[in-house]
């Protein structure tokens, strides 16, 4: 690759880096106005009405978060979160609680994306990038970010 063409492709890649950081970690994600929702859910706000109404606030991506999370992630890290799922014992190091996690969000993406062992942890959690779309694994960040008991400022 000649220079100029590798500087721009690394520009590229440093462009795609800080635009996936800004789409994955929005500094104010949109919230749904409870009122609003009261109203357009006559008064009985489902998830379903949440998330056909309200798709692109922060409560409708944690809903299909938590949805694609039950999917593919309970059998190791359990129904809450706690790394506590059905095959949590066949792993060592065991599934992380995700509720004590403190990782912050870029982190998160990666390890979610490329699995642990790209990031020099344990094998035991796969790969996810080929498997979700980027909307679905940022609909589980944020859904993983929900059920963090230390919460950090702006990250939902
Ligand atoms: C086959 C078991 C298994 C499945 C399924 C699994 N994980 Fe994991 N996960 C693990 C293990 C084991 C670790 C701990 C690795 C370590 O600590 O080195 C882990 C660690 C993590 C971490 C790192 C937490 C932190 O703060 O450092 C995140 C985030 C995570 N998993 C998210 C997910 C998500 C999201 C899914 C579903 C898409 C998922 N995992 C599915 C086994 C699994």
């Amino acid at each position: 690759m000649k220079p100029a063409a590798a500087i721009a492709a690394f520009a590229l890649l440093v462009h795609a880096g800080i635009a996936s950081a800004q789409a994955a970690a929005p500094a104010e994600p949109k919230r749904m106005d409870a009122g609003a929702a009261v109203k357009t859910c006559a008064g009985t706000v489902t998830d379903e009405c949440v998330v056909r109404h309200f798709k692109d606030t922060l409560e409708a991506s944690v809903i299909r978060g938590r949805l694609v999370y039950q999917n593919y992630c309970t059998l190791c890290h359990g129904k809450e979160g706690k790394g506590d799922g059905r095959a949590a014992r066949l792993h060592t190091p065991p599934p992380f609680d995700l509720t004590l996690s403190a990782a912050p969000r870029d982190y998160t993406l990666q390890v979610v994306r490329r699995g642990g062992e790209a990031m020099n942890r344990g094998k035991g959690m796969p790969p996810w990038g080929d498997q979700l779309t980027d909307e679905q694994v940022n609909d589980i960040l944020n859904y993983l970010f929900s059920i963090r008991l230390h919460k950090q400022a702006g990250k939902g």
